[in-house]
């Protein structure tokens, strides 16, 4: 999947995080990744975060997944919807869907939503924290968009979903399939299926709050830091007022955080674990058997590519001219020499074909080998 017709500059510089924008498709060849029962399927399974949201008259329920199977064949054919979160971590056709959005680093991607709808259904007038890029895979959906939302617009009152009290649409697309709706955090959309078969996959981003960010890594920091490492005053000189905190004392107080907090070489290398720890943690996606250095060299050899773990996050940090950080499911992996290059294909590429040369390269290997085992990286089959 590619695009033939986006402007990505223009798109960049005119609606990225300032305004929607209906991008009519712009596909070289638009084919809906996935059929509506294998949607379906996968919110019946174990493991798979799934939401099924249902509009009797005028009411909206929430049912969270894995739904039981005969659960689809009492829903009537209006107004409800099925969504199933990160579709691209267990179907490679969606993965696929991606792609085309990678010149948003990889760090700020979440994951693929798909919804089905019947005819009339929807999540109802909401907005989102995130970037989202709403591309229509099937069917016909019309679009409302509403203004800029935040914590103090008010809700309807539900104890399940986000549900604005106050909706009013300012534009309204119809997307068609293969068209792309770009909606930058915090304004409001409502989408409403127009027909049967309505699907959206919602290529969806991620950005942390400033509390997520210092909370998160302040009890990082906090582990590691030693009850016995105290405030001291060798220098203490008699004052005029006993009940005074001085200004000296204020600032070597104050510095004891900013100190610690102002590190950013730890910082960077705290951050890129912690932006490409799974959004699943509890998967467990090793091979059944790990591989032998030999068992690698000889398949890639062969000319076998590697693909990324749609499930994994590739990120790094140069640290210097000689050192580049490459971080995969929340580890860090030191790169110099050769394993540079290397790194940086990993990060760029879902799938990668390893030039001969690059097998004689310890580095690359034993890399390589690590990301294998840990199932960060699997082989191609050769038939797909
Ligand atoms: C949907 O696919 O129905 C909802 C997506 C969204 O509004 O964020
Ligand atoms: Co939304």
């Amino acid at each position: 999947m590619h695009f033939n017709n986006f402007d990505i500059t223009a798109f960049l510089g005119n609606s990225w995080q300032k305004k929607p924008q209906l991008i009519k498709n712009p596909w070289a060849a638009w084919t809906n990744p996935l059929e509506p029962d294998e949607l379906a399927g996968l919110a019946c399974e174990e493991g798979v975060e799934s939401r099924l949201i249902t509009q009797p008259e005028t009411t909206w329920k929430l049912e969270h997944g894995p739904l039981a199977e005969d659960r689809f064949d009492t829903l009537g054919d209006k107004n409800w919807t099925l969504l199933v979160q990160a579709v691209d971590q267990h179907v490679p056709t969606v993965a696929a869907l991606i792609e085309p959005f990678r010149f948003i680093p990889n760090w700020r991607i979440d994951d693929v939503m798909v919804s089905f709808a019947a005819d009339g259904g929807g999540v109802g007038p909401h907005f989102d924290q995130y970037d989202v890029f709403l591309i229509q895979g099937l069917g016909k959906r019309q679009w409302q968009v509403g203004g800029h939302c935040d914590e103090t617009s008010a809700l309807l009152p539900h104890d399940d979903l986000r549900l604005l009290a106050d909706f009013e649409a300012v534009d309204t697309f119809v997307c068609e399939p293969g068209d792309i709706l770009y909606i930058p955090p915090g304004v409001s959309h409502n989408g409403i299926a127009m027909g049967d078969d309505c699907m959206t996959y919602s290529i969806g981003f991620r950005a942390p709050s400033r509390s997520e960010l210092i909370g998160d890594w302040c009890d990082d920091m906090l582990a590691d830091m030693l009850d016995d490492d105290r405030y001291g005053d060798p220098d203490l000189a008699i004052q005029e007022n006993p009940g005074e905190i001085s200004t000296s004392a204020v600032d070597r107080l104050h510095a004891m955080i900013t100190d610690k907090i102002g590190d950013r070489t730890a910082f960077s290398c705290w951050f890129g674990e912690y932006s490409s720890t799974p959004k699943y943690p509890e998967m467990d996606w090793q091979p059944e058997e790990k591989i032998e250095i030999k068992d690698l060299r000889e398949q890639l050899q062969q000319g076998v590519s590697l693909r990324c773990n749609p499930a994994s996050r590739f990120s790094f940090i140069r640290a210097d001219a000689e050192k580049l950080l490459l971080f995969v499911d929340g580890q860090t992996m030191e790169c110099t020499g050769d394993a540079i290059p290397f790194a940086e294909t990993l990060c760029a590429q879902s799938l990668v074909t390893i030039d001969e040369q690059l097998t004689n390269f310890d580095s690359v290997m034993a890399l390589l080998l690590d990301l294998h085992n840990r199932g960060s990286l699997a082989f191609e089959p050769r038939d797909l």
